[in-house]
């Protein structure tokens, strides 16, 4: 959601520097972007457009200070002007997150200034000016403090003010990461816009203010203005992971990556998943949240612990969560499942959590991510970097964690590990060129539909609504999924002669919901381990039990990739998505 990067060095190619660190931010969003660049304190040069920053191919003026910005539109639609950075005095900022009373703020600055462009962000620019104006520009942190208090919302600011050395950031709930390197620092949204730099890092904490020169880094509480002292962290990332290794798109390489990715997932200690799934018992209710594919995952979660442990665990939406809170007690347990680590409405249950002595537990990709680092206790994915927008590697050991929590829970870890070791070879197995090219066939049949059903029963259902999401997100098709026994309660209404309907499953049931939908003209394309006589099309999956949404939802991220393939569309950037949604 918007990406920012900033660097200052005492070489002058600081414009590219933060070019090329934008296009691995590229994720965060894509529609503008923008530049400014500055020699020492000057006042900077600013250059921006509306498309894709991997697109951009500008040189820069010489600088060895400048800030970047890849935005994800909040205010102000996709134009040049409302593409960052903004200025307003002394002040260029970029920004990520929203000021909820930007326009209030506006009121009463717009007097003092005229504003170019319908974005929150300037409001802020200006707002920060003004505050540095009546000191006079003498106590710089003083005055960025003074404004901070005024600003409600989530959000992270990197600026840079004329006259005054260095590069000023603020993190109140958007993240931003330091990178240190020597006679260069750099300040970013996520670590991969700096690795190819440095490894050293130090991350900012809410209510923090940092200032970065070439050779320092100095950070400040914001509430009470004092020194912070940081530790040296050094990340343990690769950059290959951040490429795309020979393939034609991150989300194809993420999808084949889980034939290890899920395995992974067994690397965790039997103690620290025993300790994770203890503390979650222990509470007075459990609420598993969750947003997008995450909540999906969490959905299958709650199959999982009910079947295999007989536990009713409470999975909501993060959006929907607000309305649930007064139910979070000092003996409630929340559990985030969240790939980023970072998404907005996640984070605000959480705080709300921490206020009320809630215990907090969290599972992410991201172990230096503000969610997992306000965990008690947190599980991390170990996928790797998952770069493509639409969720893939992420989900799939998300429901490996949760099925090897609801083992624990239930008869034991040994179980759970054993099944995952079979669900991985028989993935391993499962995900071959000649399976690919099966599901490229078939995507291309189908792809000039406009309308596509899902339907899943029990754990299964979870992975229609993923399916629908897949599909809806890279190939623009609409897409629903439905519990399979739902469907004679309105959905089959929609169903015609030619209707494709992705059936997931071939027990009984589902066959002769597959049967129904079969008998108003639906042609039926079977995800299961056996075929049917109902499916005009079949796709075979392994029959892996419990661990069954697992192995199902892989050939449907396939499906949804050739789908958006063969509508010429690129699947790693979906219009109006952003892979880390840190706005409410
Ligand atoms: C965005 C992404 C989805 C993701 C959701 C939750 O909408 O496009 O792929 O599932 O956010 O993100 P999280 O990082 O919390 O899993």
């Amino acid at each position: 959601m918007c990406g920012v990067f900033a660097t200052i060095g005492t070489k002058e190619n600081a414009g590219e520097t933060v070019l090329e660190g934008l296009k691995k931010l590229e994720y965060r969003g894509y529609d503008s972007w923008g530049i400014a660049t500055r020699v020492a304190t000057s006042s900077p040069t600013t250059m921006k457009g509306t498309g894709k920053i991997s697109e951009v191919r500008t040189s820069f003026p010489n600088g060895t200070t400048s800030i970047g910005h890849t935005r994800w539109a909040t205010h102000g639609g996709v134009t040049k002007k409302n593409a960052h950075p903004h200025t307003q005095g002394c002040v260029t900022l970029v920004h990520n997150g929203i000021a909820d009373n930007f326009e209030q703020l506006k009121k009463a600055l717009k007097n003092e200034y005229s504003f170019v462009s319908d974005t929150d962000s300037e409001v802020l620019a200006a707002l920060i000016d003004h505050s540095l104006k009546k000191n006079k520009y003498k106590n710089v942190v003083s005055a960025i403090r003074t404004a901070t208090k005024q600003i409600e919302g989530r959000f992270a600011l990197v600026m840079m003010i004329e006259g005054v050395d260095g590069i000023w950031a603020i993190r109140k709930g958007s993240p931003l990461i330091i990178g240190k390197g020597k006679h260069t620092n750099y300040i970013a949204s996520d670590i991969p816009a700096f690795l190819q730099h440095t490894r050293t890092v130090n991350y900012l904490d809410d209510g923090e203010l940092a200032k970065l020169t070439s050779t320092s880094v100095e950070i400040y509480s914001l509430i009470n203005g004092k020194k912070v002292a940081k530790r040296n962290i050094k990340v343990e990332w690769n950059e290959e992971q951040a490429t795309k290794d020979g393939w034609p798109h991150f989300m194809l390489k993420e999808i084949i990556e889980q034939k290890e990715t899920i395995l992974r997932t067994l690397e965790h200690s039997s103690t620290s998943i025993q300790k994770f799934v203890h503390t979650m018992n222990k509470r007075k209710g459990a609420y598993m949240i969750g947003s997008g594919t995450a909540h999906k995952a969490a959905m299958v979660g709650e199959y999982l612990f009910a079947k295999v442990a007989d536990r009713k665990i409470n999975v909501v939406q993060s959006e929907e969560m607000s309305y649930f809170e007064r139910f979070i007690k000092s003996g409630t347990a929340i559990v985030a499942i969240s790939q980023s680590g970072e998404t907005a409405d996640a984070l605000e249950v959480l705080e709300y959590g921490v206020k009320h002595k809630a215990k907090i537990l969290s599972i992410t990709n991201t172990p230096s991510s503000s969610i997992a680092r306000m965990s008690h206790h947190h599980l991390a994915l170990n996928t790797g970097i998952e770069k493509a927008i639409a969720s893939t590697k992420a989900m799939t050991a998300q429901m490996a964690l949760l099925l090897l929590c609801a083992y624990t829970d239930g008869p034991g870890i040994s179980y759970g590990r054993t099944l995952l070791r079979e669900t991985g070879a028989n993935i391993n197995d499962m995900l071959n060129p000649r399976y690919s090219k099966h599901i490229e066939k078939i995507a291309g049949k189908i792809h000039k539909h406009e309308n596509l059903f899902i339907i899943g029963r029990n754990s299964l259902y979870p992975i229609a609504l993923e399916a629908a999401i897949k599909i809806q997100e890279v190939s623009y098709i609409h897409a629903q999924g439905f519990a399979a026994g739902e469907l004679k309660h309105g959905p089959i209404a929609l169903i015609e002669k030619g209707t494709v309907c992705i059936v997931l499953g071939s027990d009984k049931e589902t066959i002769s919901n597959a049967i129904e939908l079969q008998s108003r003209g639906a042609t039926i394309l079977g995800i299961a381990p056996e075929n049917n006589d109902v499916f005009t099309h079949w796709i075979r999956v392994p029959d892996c039990s419990e661990a069954q949404p697992i192995a199902t939802v892989i050939p449907i991220q396939l499906l949804a990739y050739y789908l958006a393939i063969k509508r010429g569309l690129d699947p790693d950037m979906p219009r109006n998505l952003a892979k880390s949604v840190t706005v409410k």
